[in-house]
């Protein structure tokens, strides 16, 4: 049985925890409305399942919370932060206004982000900075568990380590490409994991390093007390971007990049290289504008393969689920809501079950 809950009352929720495990009223404002932005964008895996795991960071010191990103570098055009274990969706913001505000300044700006918990759905990142017309490009790489297998590898040994190229198209919705490099995102494997549901082949590998279907290979431990591994998506050429992430996102930022055993320490860090763009400085404007959108105007032109409704470009279904989410409510299943239920009670914020 799933719980349905509005997202304004999903926000009230996810903010009484998150400000009861330390936060002030404006952080918990901000963690609870991005993580209630990631549910109604469809990305339940990004969204308030994620708190439990949160105040068990808090709980051990790993998140910080009130804490703000400490610029190391700043020459308009680099912009260098460290965010010091601060809630990501706080310091991601923060981040993404001094690079945005850079950008438009200078035309262009490199921001490094390290240490940053969790920052979430990547897409959100991208959006902020299409919303002010500005081409965004990241490559994030995850430091929690090696749950990603490299290609020809039989187990883990870097993290989902997601990408993401925001692109604004005048007259049009934006292109929001935003991606795990792993086949799937590891949050939707506990999302199956927690339902009881099989995944389709071509996803997973044991702790064996075979071929599975069971999600729960890369959530709980297995008989030998190792994990499983997930895939990364597109063969060679996935990996290939998985890496790059993670030289990028870990390595060039400072960040850190994975290369131990796994712990049982609940914190997510993330390092981010974003890329930011102002084509109106870049002197091609016009000619953006109208190749951008005669192009996309194409492809949506074209017919759809049977079974499809219509070609879509990357961003249109979370827009979509968006639409429906908010009018509908967000549907969460027992295992998680009871998660949630118990991280409040873990920090004394009462949440009704
Ligand atoms: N912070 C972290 O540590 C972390 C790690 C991994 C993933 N993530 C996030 O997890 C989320 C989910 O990642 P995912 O790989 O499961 O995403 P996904 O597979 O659901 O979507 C990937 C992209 O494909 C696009 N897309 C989907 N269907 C499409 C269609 N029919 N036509 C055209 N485009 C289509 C989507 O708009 C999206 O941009 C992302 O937001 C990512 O940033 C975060």
């Amino acid at each position: 049985m799933a719980k349905i809950i509005q997202a304004q009352a999903l926000r009230d929720i996810a903010a009484a925890i998150v400000k009861a495990g330390g936060s002030s009223d404006t952080e918990a404002k901000t963690v609870a409305d991005n993580l209630v932005m990631a549910n109604l964008s469809g990305h339940d895996s990004h969204g308030v399942g994620m708190i439990p795991r949160y105040i068990d960071a808090v709980l051990e010191g790993g998140l910080v919370p009130n804490t703000s990103v400490k610029a190391m570098l700043d020459i308009g055009t680099m912009l260098t932060l460290d965010a010091q274990r601060g809630y990501g969706q706080v310091v991601a913001e923060q981040a993404m206004q001094m690079g945005i505000a850079r950008a438009k300044q200078h035309g262009s700006c490199i921001m490094t982000l390290a240490h940053a918990h969790h920052i979430g759905r990547i897409g959100h990142w991208a959006e902020m900075a299409v919303a002010e017309g500005l081409v965004s490009i990241h490559f994030v790489n995850v430091l929690s568990r090696p749950v990603v297998a490299p290609w020809g590898g039989g187990d883990g040994r870097f993290g989902t380590n997601p990408c993401c190229i925001g692109v604004p198209v005048a007259g049009r919705e934006p292109f929001i490409l935003d991606f795990a490099t792993s086949r799937v995102a590891q949050g939707k494997m506990r999302v199956a994991h927690n339902e009881g549901k099989q995944v389709e082949p071509g996803l997973l590998i044991n702790e064996h390093g075979v071929p599975t279907t069971d999600p729960g290979v890369v959530v709980v431990p297995q008989s030998n007390g190792l994990f499983g591994a997930l895939m990364t998506f597109g063969e060679h050429k996935g990996y290939g971007m998985a890496v790059a992430c993670e030289l990028l996102g870990g390595a060039l930022t400072g960040s850190g990049t994975w290369h131990s055993a796994g712990d049982f320490k609940r914190s997510v860090y993330n390092g981010m290289l974003t890329i930011l763009i102002d084509p109106a400085k870049l002197g091609t404007q016009l000619a953006y504008e109208q190749e951008a959108l005669a192009f996309v105007d194409w492809l949506k032109q074209g017919p759809a393969a049977p079974g499809v409704d219509a070609v879509k470009i990357a961003g249109e279904p979370e827009r979509k689920a968006r639409a429906e989410r908010e009018k509908s409510g967000i549907s969460l299943d027992d295992t998680t809501w009871g998660e949630i239920v118990e991280a409040g009670r873990k920090v004394g914020a009462a949440v009704a079950a």
